[in-house]
């Protein structure tokens, strides 16, 4: 088949990956979507399986550290685009084993853009490099104030460091060699098919298996929230319509300190599991908060909304009613993921707070 445009997506078997793979396949099928996925602890075929039958979907298994992986893959499908979102993507991971963070979030990036500039010798309006960020590359706000654009960066943990780097060298490679990158920098995502390592997941896991739910600190750190398939449709809008060498910040406009936002699901929790009333809550344990927890993220995502029409459909209250929907009725989908490994990091992690 001719297909108008080949694209890798990297990170696809990850949580956002595979809602952008999903989107790509289903409204683009002149598109040849290229899964490239190293299927790491948090890269889950399983998150495709309604998508893997289409003619215009593929997959490699290829590790984004190793180039000649990644420029054989280039070369096999003839790509002239790639939307980067493979990464190690796990704060608290960064701070138990930053090493990782670098090679993946750095000298895979580097790889994939090297990759990109040796095979796109002349560029033409299909080429496109597209690096997927986020906002915790601005650092730490206080009560007041919103992450621009050009919020000067100042990343405070091994992830955001890495992340940062990133976004650094791809706009390097399109300022010194003309690449045609964009670039977008997003707040917290939540969803179905996030890894139960993060907040929101983890904390629907442990209150269905009757587990401790451990709040960092006092539970007073902000973020903001938005719904994955929000931030799909942001990056379906900026691969098509984003200027070149921009950069655009998406977010929810919908903040929430930790512990409001872990009440708030606890209630929803109970009326789901037919609990009395404030069941869920008596879960909740303070415990050592996280080594230089950024307080707060928020973003002013002006630009998007203006320039691109973009903006979030999914409010926050059925957003989180979908999410805690879909964990309760896929447990063997978190069950698979529950045990092993992931028994180990829980240990390792939680052992001791
Ligand atoms: P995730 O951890 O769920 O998935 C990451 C995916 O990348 C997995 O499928 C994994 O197998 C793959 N991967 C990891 N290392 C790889 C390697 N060396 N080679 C090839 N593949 C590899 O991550 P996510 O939460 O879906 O985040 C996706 C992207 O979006 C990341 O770049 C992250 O920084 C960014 N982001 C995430 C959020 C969020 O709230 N989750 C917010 C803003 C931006
Ligand atoms: P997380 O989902 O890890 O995302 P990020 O650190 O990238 O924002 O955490 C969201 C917030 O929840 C963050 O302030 C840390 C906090 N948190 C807890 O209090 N307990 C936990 O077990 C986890 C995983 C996070």
């Amino acid at each position: 088949m001719n297909f108008e445009r080949k694209i890798i997506i990297t990170g696809g078997a990850g949580f956002i990956g595979s809602h952008v793979v999903r989107r790509f396949v289903n409204l683009f099928p002149n598109y040849k979507i290229i899964n490239l996925d190293a299927l790491t602890y948090a890269g889950n075929l399983e998150n495709l399986t309604d998508i893997e039958a289409s003619a215009n979907y593929f997959f490699e298994k290829v590790d984004i550290t190793d180039l000649e992986a990644v420029r054989e893959a280039f070369k096999k499908h003839d790509v002239d685009s790639v939307i980067h979102l493979a990464a190690e993507s796990h704060v608290d991971r960064s701070i138990l084993n930053p090493l990782a963070f670098i090679q993946t979030n750095i000298v895979g990036t580097v790889n994939l853009l090297q990759a990109a500039k040796e095979s796109w010798i002349e560029i033409t309006p299909n080429h496109r490099f597209y690096h997927v960020s986020t906002d915790e590359v601005y650092g730490s706000l206080g009560d007041d104030g919103f992450f621009i654009e050009t919020t000067p960066y100042d990343p405070k943990s091994p992830y955001s460091a890495s992340k940062a780097s990133s976004d650094h060298i791809v706009r390097a490679y399109g300022h010194t060699f003309k690449l045609p990158v964009v670039l977008s920098n997003c707040s917290n995502n939540y969803g179905p098919n996030q890894f139960p390592e993060k907040l929101i997941p983890l904390f629907i896991s442990n209150i269905v298996n009757n587990k401790a739910l451990p709040v960092y600190g006092r539970g007073s750190n902000v973020r903001d929230w938005l719904y994955v398939e929000d931030h799909a449709k942001a990056i379906d809008e900026i691969f098509h319509n984003g200027v070149l060498q921009e950069t655009y910040n998406i977010g929810g406009e919908n903040e929430w300190s930790n512990i409001d936002l872990i009440k708030s699901l606890c209630k929803i929790m109970d009326s789901k599991l037919n609990h009395s009333v404030g069941s869920s809550e008596k879960l909740i344990s303070y415990v050592t908060d996280r080594a230089g927890h950024d307080f707060r993220y928020a973003i002013d995502c002006t630009k998007i909304k203006k320039e691109l029409g973009w903006k979030p459909d999914t409010d926050f209250e059925s957003g989180l009613e979908k999410t805690i929907d879909w964990y309760l009725s896929n447990q063997e989908w978190v069950n698979n993921i529950l045990s092993g490994a992931y028994e180990h990091y829980y240990e390792e992690q939680y052992g001791n707070r």
